[in-house]
């Protein structure tokens, strides 16, 4: 938590988990709750001036080596961060973001096989302010590609494959082992209402909780 009072919520889980759709319904209740511009919905890679140049090289590019794209995402997010993040939270607002420290751990060192060790260095020297709440929306990786499936187009990542997405769920599931004071585990199985539901009740812990 910030000095001034502003919340930072992650929203973290695999491709197809429904992160898109619970930011929207969970920021549509905190904005009721905290009032209008109380809350800010952002996601990365890419929502930042500079992002969506980012976000094309990382998603279409050409000859990127986990190396590479791990450092990518790492000035994504600073720039994400310097732009957007740091500021909503020293006015006081509240911060909800798809994807972030853990999409980088989950994927670049779980689903790429980079290590652990050196991604978590790479972070730590980053210094990017730590999220009061991660939602880890927890869904098995076969049933969220029968929902990718569906939607179709699948991006440069998205197309990793069913080992690929396996390895990135187990790791998002470690992560939130090392971690249960910061992470939530969403059963993000349910339909779209019931996870929203329990999405509010764990944030509600944080919103009157503390206040
Ligand atoms: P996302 O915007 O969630 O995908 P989409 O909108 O197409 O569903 O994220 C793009 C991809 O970037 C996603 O496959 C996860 C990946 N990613 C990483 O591999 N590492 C990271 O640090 C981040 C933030 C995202």
């Amino acid at each position: 938590m910030t000095s001034s009072g502003g919340r930072f919520i992650t929203i973290e889980g695999i491709d197809g988990s429904g992160k898109s759709t619970q930011a929207a319904k969970l920021c549509g209740w905190l904005e009721d709750v905290l009032g209008p511009g109380g809350v800010l919905r952002t996601f990365e890679p890419g929502d930042w001036d500079s992002g969506p140049l980012l976000r094309r090289l990382l998603l279409e590019g050409a000859g990127i080596t986990p190396r590479t794209e791990l450092l990518l995402f790492l000035a994504d997010r600073a720039g994400h961060v310097d732009a957007k993040i740091r500021p909503a939270l020293e006015k006081g607002v509240w911060v909800v973001c798809e994807r972030y420290t853990d999409s980088t751990l989950a994927y670049q060192s779980w689903g790429r096989d980079l290590s652990f060790e050196d991604t978590r260095r790479f972070l730590d020297c980053c210094r990017f302010p730590e999220p009061d709440m991660t939602l880890l929306l927890d869904i098995e990786a076969a049933a969220a590609a029968a929902r990718l499936e569906q939607r179709g187009g699948l991006d440069r990542i998205e197309s990793g494959g069913s080992d690929f997405m396996a390895r990135v769920a187990g790791g998002y599931r470690e992560l939130a082992r090392m971690s249960p004071e910061r992470f939530e585990v969403v059963d993000a199985g349910m339909d779209a209402e019931a996870v929203a539901a329990a999405v509010r009740g764990r944030v509600g812990k944080l919103t009157w909780g503390q206040r």
